[in-house]
């Protein structure tokens, strides 16, 4: 009897659905797969470089050096992980000037990057908001948005973000969007560098959205995944953040390294909330170590120690922006050789708005058909929904890849 009940438990599994792929490894299954030599993955997820290589940062070599060289022991963190990493990714968010006014009052928790920032934040709100609150994100975002939500206990609502014809950001439809929401919602906005689509908003945009998010009384919580891929520099690509805090917004910031500093293997990021208080810093402090020891019990130290080197280092700070600067110079080169190359080939299609984009992802508008031959014909790897990272290309590659887009496109709408 005893055995028959184990090998039922096990049945258990044979009525369970087979889990849908993350679109990217998806790719990167298909593109390791793929034998031929001139073989492009445009659906990386991280910077590369001009050799199509995966980027260790010289900042980060100095600041491993430095880490090495101290001899440290391997011990758990604090649940909320290492306060000097916190305190230098709040100060590179919120600006040394909100910083130095206002440190007291933001509670903070170093988090597994960007993803374990909206994890939390959402687990976070999820226990205090009130049941009916929504959390509203744009269409199209990243994924993980409305997933995680979903998991957390939240009900999303879309926004609109972009128009597919324009292929730039509908700010008519996104102000209507939010607009017509309910008072009180949580608002997802992508800080910069907006994933898939690559449009940002302008800063006027920002400005009627501060407006219209104190109006309606919603919360926003700002996802910072690439903090400096848009314009190569720190403070510009916080302008959301900036403009809406030194108004006195209650915002919620998530952060990222893994792009930034290139440690997408070490998990780092950190969560930050403005509270109205010291007192209220603390009670949140308090439930967010509550959620995170329930969730990952503390954080790795490693990637800790590394960001907070290259914070807080004055030299090595200096040669991280200037790394930094340097990526997103690369990116936005490839997006005007990209739209050069299609152009000189006679490419009956306007890819301008390519160049007017920023980050690492666009949304091409190619349809299933074309990015079948690209990859089947040409062996170009992209998502399924015509995304493209910009950072797979380079200039060994460009060309090709302008020679494939071009022929595959060249007499249809796209
Ligand atoms: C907008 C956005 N948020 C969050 C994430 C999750 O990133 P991380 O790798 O930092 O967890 C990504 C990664 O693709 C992203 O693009």
């Amino acid at each position: 009897m005893h055995c028959l009940k184990v090998i039922r438990n096990f049945s258990l599994w044979s009525s369970v659905p087979l889990g849908s792929l993350d679109p990217m490894s998806g790719i990167v299954a298909q593109f390791n797969a793929d034998n031929c030599p001139q073989k492009v993955n445009l659906g990386v997820n991280t910077y590369r470089d001009n050799n199509g290589n995966p980027v260790v940062l010289e900042s980060v070599i100095k600041a491993m050096q430095i880490i090495r060289e101290k001899n440290l022991d391997n011990e758990y963190p604090p649940i909320e992980g290492l306060q000097s990493f916190i305190d230098a990714a709040i100060k590179l968010g919120y600006g040394d000037k909100y910083y130095e006014k206002n440190s007291k009052n933001i509670a903070g928790c170093q988090v597994l990057s960007g993803t374990g920032a909206i994890r939390l934040g959402f687990e976070l709100l999820n226990k205090f908001v009130p049941p009916e609150t929504k959390v509203l994100v744009p269409i199209p975002t990243q994924t993980l948005h409305p997933t995680i939500a979903k998991m957390a206990g939240l009900q999303s609502q879309e926004y609109r973000y972009f128009d597919p014809t324009t292929r730039q950001v509908d700010f008519q439809g996104l102000f209507q969007d939010l607009y017509t929401a309910p008072n009180g919602s949580i608002v997802l906005f992508h800080a910069c560098s907006h994933n898939p689509t690559g449009c940002d908003l302008e800063l006027h945009q920002w400005e009627q959205l501060l407006d219209l998010t104190k109006k309606k009384d919603l919360l926003p919580f700002f996802d910072m995944t690439y903090q400096g891929f848009t314009s190569g520099d720190m403070d510009k690509d916080a302008y959301a953040i900036r403009l809406f805090t030194e108004a006195g917004m209650p915002i919620i910031l998530g952060q990222s390294f893994d792009q930034n500093m290139g440690l997408s293997g070490q998990r780092i990021g950190c969560l930050s909330l403005v509270c109205s208080n010291e007192k209220e810093r603390e009670i949140v402090n308090s439930q967010l170590n509550l959620i995170a020891r329930s969730l990952w019990s503390c954080p790795p130290v490693h990637g800790a120690r590394i960001a907070e080197t290259v914070l807080n280092n004055p030299k090595i700070y200096q040669l991280w922006l200037k790394e930094v600067r340097l990526m997103a110079q690369r990116i936005q080169n490839m997006r005007y050789s990209f739209t050069k190359a299609l152009k000189e080939l006679g490419s009956p299609h306007d890819w301008s708005y390519l160049s007017k984009q920023f980050g690492l992802y666009s949304l091409t508008g190619i349809g299933q058909l074309q990015i079948n031959e690209l990859m089947e014909k040409y062996h170009i790897y992209l998502l399924e929904n015509g995304g493209i990272s910009i950072a797979g290309l380079n200039d060994n590659n460009i060309k090709y890849v302008a020679m494939a887009f071009h022929e595959v496109t060249k007499n249809t709408q796209i």
